[in-house]
């Protein structure tokens, strides 16, 4: 943990600088319109659900609602971190990061990523997962910090084991995609690892 500082918990909700991002508490109103984007972007659907989404469900009143109460509430919890980031090239928010799935007494937890169209391809998925496992292992003196990637994401995979997180096991076929099925990766890194 770093020594010149009080440890943070994660009710503390911090704004992390990178070279090309910036990862900051959830705004609203600023946010939403990327939000709406990212949540019915065809990739985000097929690499972050937990089941087949062929076509982007409707945008309808209770989705809107639901997805304002969501975020609204994002930066009042004690028990998780989520996190926008944003290309530090535009000030724009291009997707969301998250620690969650605390467990406390074991000192790890669950990163989870996803950038919409306009965030993708240029390093800044890499950084920013960098960015909160340094947050997670340094100041929030977690252990170990776990995720899972669908072996049909190859992208994701490597932008895990750039940002130094290692497969730690595959569990077979969990995902039933159209007519395919897809294992997923299990990857993690440790405190001791993260120098
Ligand atoms: C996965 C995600 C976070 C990665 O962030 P990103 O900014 O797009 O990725 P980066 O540019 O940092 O790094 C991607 C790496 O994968 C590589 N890559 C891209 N497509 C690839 C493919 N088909 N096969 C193998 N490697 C690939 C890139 O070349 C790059 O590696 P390099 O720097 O060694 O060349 C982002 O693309 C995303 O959110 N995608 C949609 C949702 C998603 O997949 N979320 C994660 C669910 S586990």
């Amino acid at each position: 943990m770093d020594d010149q500082l009080p440890p943070a918990t994660f009710a503390d909700k911090p704004t992390l600088r990178g070279e090309k991002v910036l990862l900051r508490p959830v705004r609203l109103a600023e946010d939403l319109p990327m939000l709406r984007v990212m949540l019915r972007d065809p990739e985000v659907l097929r690499y972050t659900s937990d089941s087949y989404t062929p076509v982007a469900p409707d945008w309808d009143e209770a989705m809107e609602r639901r997805i304002t109460d969501w975020y609204g509430t994002r930066n009042a919890q004690p028990d998780r971190l989520d996190l926008i980031v944003v290309d530090r090239a535009t000030g724009r928010g291009v997707g969301e990061i998250v620690l969650n799935e605390w467990d406390e007494p074991n000192r790890a937890c669950n990163l989870r990523i996803a950038l919409g169209p306009d965030g993708r391809d240029r390093g800044l998925g890499t950084e920013a997962v960098r960015l909160l496992t340094d947050h997670a292992i340094r100041r929030l003196g977690l252990n170990r910090v776990s995720l899972n990637v669908y072996a049909f994401n190859p992208r994701g995979q490597r932008a895990y084991e750039k940002a130094g997180f290692k497969v730690e096991g595959i569990r077979r076929q969990v995902l039933r995609h159209g007519d395919q099925w897809i294992d997923d990766i299990d990857m993690a890194v440790l405190a001791e690892e993260w120098a």
